[in-house]
């Protein structure tokens, strides 16, 4: 329910409906079906944290897309910003354009002061093999420590640094020099040890790895600072600071992917801020363009200044219309306080869908910061197996009831709650009573 004793969402159809029906018929014999699973709805527009689907049925929104709408759907700001540029210069390549310039100079100006030079692309797969590629150049060596669960796109060197079998799937052999180690996924610890009396085993198992798999040309470290589709999951509090200090120990350069963890995702405008990390090279993604084509790598000027004129380009990255994207977002993120809002509605969120766990038999795990919630679904609390069946008909249902929520997971049953960081209180509850009812319904 709203503030107003209102509710927002309103579905009137049986999902999918008649004209939702129809596009996805259509939509199958044009397009190759091998995208993920999704609720039974074809959007039509959406503002902040609306969407309205073609037979006008009105859903809150817990996807953001896919944690890109940071600044709400459709910021009439952004929506201007974009407009104007697309009218003015649509592309010049490399050529020079003061929109470009402009989102240099804003973007650098938000990131840590270490990091003073960036470079545009398009996409997250983009920045993590410019990333990958950079850490070699500059080092002249060729491996690379990377997580199991980690993604980091699906282009070659990206699935290779990953740790989740999708994006690799028959695709192998992968690009050598990639040790994974595990990564610390604290509600199934292989050692079946305890956050807080632990002392990080899985730290000692990373160590282990990476010295038995070495040939002694390690070049250096990519890590999320949560890991992402493997299901939104956060390392202990300490251990990305002891990461960088290991990387550092070994003569290693530190890249953080922050694709999908920036622009105030987790309640700070990058990730990166909550343990005070100073990485060489940031990836990010996502919500810099909140929906428009846009990504970039941040890093210090020594290391990016290993790839000389003429090794780096992309086509589209930096056009006018991406620039103005990300400057239009940069002012909307600050002007708004979204990250502040985004810790404060989280909080919120947080604390509830914990009380929704206490009751409900199949949520085994409640975690998260900001506004990127895990909500981890399993058969029987005491064998914690995942329920990856329920999780994609709780899709369903919850869409249903005006609720459009995605999965991520290793076993694709966790719910990922991510709204627009624009989300109101409002908004916030009436998303949480429609998710608890649905649940219900399992
Ligand atoms: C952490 C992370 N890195 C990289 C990527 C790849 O981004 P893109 O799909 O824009 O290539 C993603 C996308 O989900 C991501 O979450």
């Amino acid at each position: 329910m709203s503030a107003s004793g209102t509710t927002i969402a309103k579905v009137t159809t049986p999902l999918p409906g008649p004209k939702s029906k129809a596009l996805f018929d259509r939509w199958e014999k044009a397009e190759a079906q091998c995208a993920g699973y999704q609720a039974q709805v074809a959007w039509d527009h959406a503002k902040g944290v609306v969407v309205t689907d073609v037979d006008g049925n009105v859903f809150l929104d817990w996807t953001s897309g896919v944690l890109v709408t940071n600044v709400g759907h459709c910021h009439p700001e952004l929506v201007r910003a974009i407009q104007e540029a697309a009218a003015r210069l649509l592309n010049n390549y490399e050529c020079l354009n003061e929109p470009r310039v402009i989102a240099a100079e804003k973007l650098v100006s938000v990131t840590p002061p270490h990091l003073d030079r960036c470079f545009f692309l398009s996409t997250g797969a983009e920045t993590t093999e410019g990333a990958l590629r950079i850490m070699k150049r500059k080092t002249g060596n060729y491996e690379i420590v990377s997580f199991h669960g980690a993604f980091h796109g699906r282009t070659a060197a990206a699935a290779a640094a990953g740790g989740l079998v999708g994006p690799k799937k028959q695709y192998g052999p992968t690009i050598p020099g990639a040790i994974r180690a595990p990564f610390p996924y604290c509600y199934r610890c292989p050692f079946n040890a305890k956050p807080d009396s632990c002392g990080m085993l899985c730290f000692d198992l990373l160590d282990d790895t990476v010295r038995a798999n070495t040939t002694g040309s390690l070049a250096g470290v990519i890590v999320e600072p949560y890991q992402g589709a493997a299901g939104f999951i956060f390392p202990p509090e300490g251990w990305l600071t002891r990461l960088e200090a290991w990387a550092r120990a070994g003569g290693m350069l530190f890249t953080l992917d922050e694709v999908q963890s920036s622009f105030g995702r987790t309640g700070k405008f990058f990730a990166m801020e909550w343990e005070g990390l100073t990485p060489d090279l940031v990836c990010i993604g996502k919500g810099i363009g909140s929906g428009a084509p846009a990504s970039a790598i941040v890093a210090r000027s020594e290391v990016i200044g290993a790839l000389a004129r003429g090794e780096m380009s992309s086509t589209l990255g930096g056009n006018p219309l991406a620039s103005a994207a990300v400057s239009a977002v940069i002012e909307i993120m600050l002007k708004e306080k979204l990250a502040d809002n985004a810790l404060r509605m989280g909080e919120m969120m947080l604390a509830r869908l914990k009380e929704i766990q206490e009751r409900c038999p199949y949520v085994g795990d409640v975690r998260g910061k900001g506004l990127v919630i895990g909500v981890e679904l399993v058969k029987d609390k005491a064998t914690k197996e995942p329920a990856p069946d329920l999780t994609r008909k709780l899709i369903d249902v919850a869409a249903q009831h005006g609720l459009l929520i995605g999965s991520v997971g290793i076993f694709g049953n966790v719910v990922r709650v991510a709204p627009p960081l624009v989300i109101s209180e409002a908004e916030a509850m009436e998303s949480l009573e429609l998710f608890a009812r649905a649940l219900g319904e399992l």
